[in-house]
């Protein structure tokens, strides 16, 4: 069973970002932030993208109308998957300025930097009064306590390796979706041969290429093995390691050439355009495509499981806590109480593109694909995503990160290999 465990990895040191802060100076004291006036919340995010911005106001407007007393302010930072967003949000924490409640991922993005930083309140007493302790797959749950202590309200769940393609150019070229590794590099080839791109990525922020790299890796090892290696039992000098990052490797070969200098927005639309083929992307893509590029999912873009990774979901899990030090925590609590409703989280999701973190949001609210990855979520092996902060602590996650984009124009194996092994003792 894959849905245990997922973040009893080593004892990680905190992010290195958060190497400086003292938590005995930065919490508790009265926050001084923007963000903890009385009667205002300060929701700190980075979902500004198509999709991403479109959730986040629809879930504001709730929120206000529910609240009309308390106001809502918007404190998002652009920068896909949170890099830029990520650096200020430090800075803010170790200055004693907090926000209300910032987007945080489940896992070792919340435990190993916030938590083991002592930065966050304890949320145990909300979850009993909001009842929300059946409300989430207890998986879930266990991925944002430590120690029993529950710490975050998970808002979505997103699925990592899922691809979307562009339904004409597969059409055209006679392909239908490659269900392995090998059919994917067919696929590629096919292709590449007919002047397409065949896979298209956005690197300027080396997640990307992380990203996909944790679903090659998923597909050649399954969910158990995929487990064992950010569990510290499995190494990366393991032949399946090595040859995942080979395959990485002969992927890179097919991707856009001008792929270090678009985000993923700017990738996706190659797809979306046809000028690419396919995207290993989370879904906020289909958000994205839904909201920017007004496209219908299953006319103009499908969607497969990464290719040999079929009965497994990778998980991405938004959450949002109560940081120690701000002044108003029960206004804060009632925003955490409004996000963590079905209503809430039915109105979020559909716009954003995953799915309600609730076991009983209605299903009736999501589309084709919000209700196939409802019930791939249900029935599949859970793992957790390396590049959005669940599998490994923040500090790891940059070192891999690095070694990803070095890896990038590099492609040397060993090398790359040897730094993630080794990144695990820094
Ligand atoms: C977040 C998503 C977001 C994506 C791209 C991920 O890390 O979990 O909510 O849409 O980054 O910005």
């Amino acid at each position: 069973m894959q849905r245990k465990g997922w973040f009893f990895i080593s004892a990680l040191s905190v992010a290195v970002f958060l190497s400086g802060c003292n938590s005995d100076e930065g919490v508790g004291g009265e926050g001084s932030g923007s963000g903890d006036e009385q009667g205002e919340i300060e929701i700190f995010s980075w979902w500004t993208g198509a999709g991403e911005e479109d959730g986040l106001l629809a879930l504001i407007d709730y929120f206000e109308e529910e609240y009309p007393e308390l106001t809502v302010n918007n404190a998002a930072v652009a920068g896909g998957a949170g890099t830029n967003a990520k650096a200020v949000l430090a800075t803010r924490m170790q200055g004693n300025d907090p926000p209300s409640t910032f987007q945080v991922h489940a896992g070792e993005e919340l435990i190993q930097t916030w938590v083991a930083a002592d930065m966050m309140e304890p949320l145990n007493d909300f979850y009993e009064e909001n009842e929300l302790m059946d409300k989430f797959p207890e998986e879930l749950i266990e991925m944002v306590s430590s120690e029993g202590t529950i710490y975050s309200v998970p808002m979505n769940i997103h699925r990592s390796n899922v691809v979307f393609y562009n339904l004409s150019v597969f059409e055209e070229n006679g392909l239908e979706p490659p269900t392995s590794l090998e059919e994917l590099l067919e696929v590629a080839e096919v292709l590449d041969a007919a002047g397409v791109t065949p896979i298209a990525l956005g690197d300027q922020e080396p997640w990307t290429a992380t990203h996909l790299f944790e679903n090659i890796l998923l597909a050649e090892l399954g969910p158990d093995a995929y487990n064992s290696l950010w569990q510290g039992e499995l190494s990366f000098e393991d032949p399946s390691v090595v040859h995942a990052a080979e395959v990485f490797g002969e992927l890179l070969d097919y991707v856009n050439t001008d792929h270090a200098s678009r985000n993923w927005q700017d990738s996706a639309q190659l797809v979306g355009e046809g000028e690419a083929a396919m995207i290993n992307m989370g879904d906020w893509a289909h958000g994205y495509f839904l909201n920017d590029l007004n496209l219908a999912v299953n006319e103009d873009y499908g969607y497969f499981p990464f290719p040999g990774t079929e009965g497994s979901f990778n998980v991405v899990s938004d959450t949002f806590g109560l940081p120690s030090g701000v002044s108003n925590p029960d206004e804060v609590k009632e925003f955490l109480g409004v996000l963590a409703t079905p209503e809430a989280q039915d109105i979020f999701n559909p716009l954003k593109g995953g799915i309600p973190a609730r076991v009983d949001a209605d299903e009736s609210n999501y589309d084709v694909y919000g209700q196939s990855a409802i019930e791939d979520f249900r029935n599949g092996a859970l793992t957790p995503s390396l590049a959005h902060g669940s599998a490994m602590s923040e500090g790891y996650l940059t070192q891999a990160n690095q070694a990803v984009n070095i890896f990038v124009t590099q492609r040397d194996v060993d090398r790359f290999l040897s730094s993630l092994e080794n990144a695990r003792s820094e």
